[in-house]
Order: C-alpha cells, then sequence, then structure tokens
C-alpha cells in the first residue's frame, strides 16, 4: 500500500521517540526533515532541518506537531488542517488555547486531530470521557509527573533546585520547567479536561492555581510524618447553573487516598460519572515512552482513518490449545 508522507515538526525527549516509531515502519511512513531548532546537533544531514519548508515539503498526509509553545505550533496545525491533513499532536497548552479553531479548521478542512498524549500521556483519560460521553459531573487528578516527583524528593529531603534538575534529565520536565512548577502544565491539560468532559471553555488562565515553589522540603516531610502526601491536584466540577468550578493546588492526601499513591511520573484520575460511579484512571503521564507510544497510536489511527481501513477483528483459526505449565 502507498505511504504516507509525515511531516514531525520538532524533536525533544517526545519528538525523538516518534521518530524511533516511525522509522520502525518505513513500510507505511515516509519522513520529511525533521524541523527542530539546531540540525548540526544532531548530525545526520538531510535528516533534520531547521527549514520550514523542507519540514513541510511535498503536502504531507500526516503532520506530528511536538514543539512548544501555544500560539506559533497552533499556527502550524491550522494551516495544516486547512490542506486537509491529519494532525497529531501532545501539545496541551496549543490545544487548549486554540481549541475551537482547531476542532473547527479540521472538520472545514476535511482532516482530523488528535491529541491523546497531551493529557495523562499513557493514561487512558481522554479516551474514558469520550466513552463516558458527557455523563460526567467530576474529575480530579494528578497530571503533572515533574510536580509530582518534586514533592516526592522535597518530602526525602531533596532541594528544590536538585528536584528541577533531575525532572529534566529523566524527560519529565517541559522545555521551560516553570510551565510545570507554576501549574500553568496541570491548567492547560485540565482545561482540555473541561472541554472534553463538559463541552465548556474555560481557558487555563481562568483557572485558579498554585505554585510549587512555596513548598518547602519541611512541609513535605511534616505532611509525610503526620501520614499525608502532598500533591498537585487538578480538580474540576459541572455546577449546578451549568457553570464549572475549578483549581490547581497543592494538597495534603491521607497517605490511603487513590490519588496519593501516583508515583513519579504516574499520573491518576477520578472520574465521578452522573450515577456517583468513580471510574478510576491511572498510567504513565510523562517521559519519552510513555508519551510517545500515545502519541504513536494516534498517528496509526491517522493511518488507519486515510487509508480508509477498517479494522478487521481477527477471525479465530484453529487455534493450538493453550499448554498449561504443570
Ligand atoms: N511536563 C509534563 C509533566 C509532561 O511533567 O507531566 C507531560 O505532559
Amino acid at each position: 500500500p502507498e505511504r504516507l508522507r509525515v511531516a514531525l515538526l520538532g524533536c525533544g525527549a517526545v519528538g525523538a521517540g516518534v521518530l524511533t516509531y516511525l522509522h520502525s515502519r518505513p513500510d507505511l511512513f515516509e519522513v520529511n526533515p525533521v524541523l527542530v531548532r539546531r540540525p548540526a546537533k544532531y548530525g545526520e544531514p538531510g535528516r533534520y532541518t531547521a527549514q520550514l519548508t523542507e519540514a513541510l515539503a511535498g503536502k504531507p498526509d500526516l503532520v506530528v506537531e511536538l514543539l512548544g509553545g501555544a500560539d506559533h505550533p497552533a499556527e502550524l496545525m491550522l494551516a495544516a488542517l486547512h490542506d486537509g491533513a491529519q494532525v497529531v499532536t501532545a501539545n496541551k497548552a496549543a490545544v487548549a488555547k486554540h481549541y475551537d479553531s482547531l476542532h473547527a479548521c479540521a472538520e472545514a478542512g476535511g482532516g482530523a486531530i488528535r491529541y491523546s498524549a497531551a493529557v495523562g500521556g499513557g493514561a487512558p483519560i481522554l479516551e474514558t470521557l469520550a466513552r463516558l460521553e458527557g455523563d460526567v459531573v467530576a474529575v480530579e487528578g494528578v497530571m503533572n509527573g515533574t510536580c509530582n516527583y518534586l514533592l516526592s524528593r522535597l518530602a526525602e529531603g531533596w532541594t528544590f533546585d536538585d528536584a528541577v534538575r533531575q525532572a529534566q534529565e529523566l524527560g519529565y520536565a517541559e522545555a521551560d520547567p516553570a510551565a510545570d512548577v507554576d501549574s500553568h502544565d496541570a491548567a492547560d491539560k485540565l482545561s482540555v479536561l473541561i472541554r472534553e468532559a463538559f463541552g465548556v471553555a474555560l481557558l487555563p488562565d481562568r483557572i485558579a492555581k498554585e505554585s510549587l515553589r512555596d513548598v518547602t522540603p519541611e512541609a513535605a516531610q511534616a505532611a509525610l510524618a503526620r501520614g499525608e502526601v502532598l500533591k498537585q491536584v487538578g480538580r474540576c466540577r459541572l455546577l449546578e447553573d451549568g457553570s464549572i468550578a475549578a483549581e490547581v493546588r497543592v494538597v495534603a492526601l491521607p497517605a490511603a487516598h487513590p490519588l496519593a499513591g501516583a508515583r513519579n511520573e504516574e499520573n491518576r484520575f477520578l472520574v465521578t460519572d452522573t450515577s456517583g460511579k468513580v471510574h478510576e484512571v491511572f498510567g504513565k503521564g510523562a517521559g519519552r515512552w510513555p508519551t510517545a507510544t500515545a502519541v504513536f497510536a494516534d498517528v496509526m489511527d491517522a493511518q488507519r482513518a486515510l487509508l480508509g481501513r477498517v479494522a478487521q477483528a481477527a477471525t479465530p483459526t484453529q487455534a493450538a490449545p493453550l499448554k498449561l505449565l504443570a
């Protein structure tokens, strides 16, 4: 079958993982030179470029956007969608801020935008909200791996700066970790969750948020001594008048609380539906491979959509009976 032309914009922690996946399927994908700031850093001439025109050469079928920022990447995605391309992104800031125009442009251009990695990384929170189809009254969660990691290290007596540096090395932190530490990243994610859960536009800058900069190792250790754990928690709830209450706070949770057990890059979400049932969604939310795997799942969905293929359920054949170990 025909190979799809793919433009990859950005090659940081996640982009490099996605590129590995794309190269693992040369039968499906022909990858344009990857857009990066400094191609010389990568040392493979021709495979990387700082020129947008080269990255987008030949009218790509699929554009994978993994740049930082919100407005510039959104402009690039809008242009691609306008041309009818399929777009995949993990950029929560761009999706949160430009949600309406991205969706409208996808519909008008006949393409589609997918961003299942933008919230929760490998934890299927957006998929869960889609399955619940608006039957949701509240969502709360630990949705930033960097802050999660940082608060755990503070409780062990690390300094704030050492913990941030280590989160960067582990590939959890944003290019500018202030986005994590000052809770902008969690507010972007919460804004996207509110759209998907309630269909309501609440922009990230209108969500009350608390920075982690004021949390001291002493405070984290004191919580631990009380049998509690400090967590950055994003919460949103549908109120009776149809409005939404939302905030990102650092809270002390009892150690037995389901959100308190989220370790390192793990994200955890609790979704309450209209019947009062609480759905738990856990998974790895940050770092190269959990995020790149979720991005590549979207890429494969886009590939199937482009080829108009419907996944056929495998017909069971005469399978050999399972051998049970004695
Ligand atoms: N910086 C983000 C985090 C990456 O630490 O959770 C995943 O969105």
